[in-house]
């Protein structure tokens, strides 16, 4: 197996973090895999906003456990505090990737090239889609501006990074969905 191969095998959804900022280089490391990703047409619809401020990230957190606390339906908050109470698990670093509209294939790229720097450089880190929730309740405009989301530029997905504070497996591969026509 070559590095590659074993970094995609070794990736799982890190959800405990230490709270520790993974070194400059390494958050620089991941931007970078972010805008190396292939596009359609090569338009590279992204921005890539890094969000190392802790108050800010927790702030995010309880907006978007308020938001899940108050639905009706009560299956996402469950979840949630069946994980531990913490949208972001204690996450020190947010890779939010903002997106033009029609372009979900790209984000998921983007979201995947993080997700593999970060596990080659030994990083804990989970895509993330519930990150979008608090962007779209009653405190979005604030949350959106703090961000630096631009005009015409909407939520993507958010990756989340950081030093695990526990170690997961990856998830076993059902390897009877690959069919081959020879
Ligand atoms: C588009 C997308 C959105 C996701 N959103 C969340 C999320 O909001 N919270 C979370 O804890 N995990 C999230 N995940 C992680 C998945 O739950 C995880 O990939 C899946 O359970 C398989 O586990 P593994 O990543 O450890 O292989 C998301 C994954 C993807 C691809």
């Amino acid at each position: 197996m070559n590095e590659i191969l074993r970094t995609i095998s070794q990736r799982y959804s890190c959800r405990a973090y230490d709270g520790r900022l993974p070194e400059k280089e390494k958050l620089e490391a991941l931007a970078l895999s972010a805008v190396q990703s292939p596009s359609a047409m090569n338009r590279q619809p992204w921005q890539i906003i890094v969000i190392t401020n802790k108050s800010f990230i927790e702030e995010l957190d309880k907006e978007g456990m308020r938001i899940l606390a108050e639905a009706k339906d009560k299956t996402a908050y469950d979840r949630i505090m069946s994980r531990g109470g913490s949208l972001f698990y204690n996450a020190p670093c947010m890779y939010l990737i903002l997106k033009q509209p029609g372009t979900d294939i790209d984000t998921g790229i983007v979201s995947e090239n993080i997700a593999l720097a970060a596990t080659s450089l030994g990083l804990g880190n989970v895509i993330c889609g519930m990150a979008a929730i608090p962007f779209n309740g009653s405190k979005a405009e604030e949350l959106r501006k703090k961000a630096g989301f631009c005009d015409g530029w909407e939520f993507g997905m958010a990756v989340l990074v950081g030093y695990g504070e526990s170690e997961n497996e990856p998830h076993t591969p059902d390897t009877s969905k690959i069919r081959y026509v020879e």
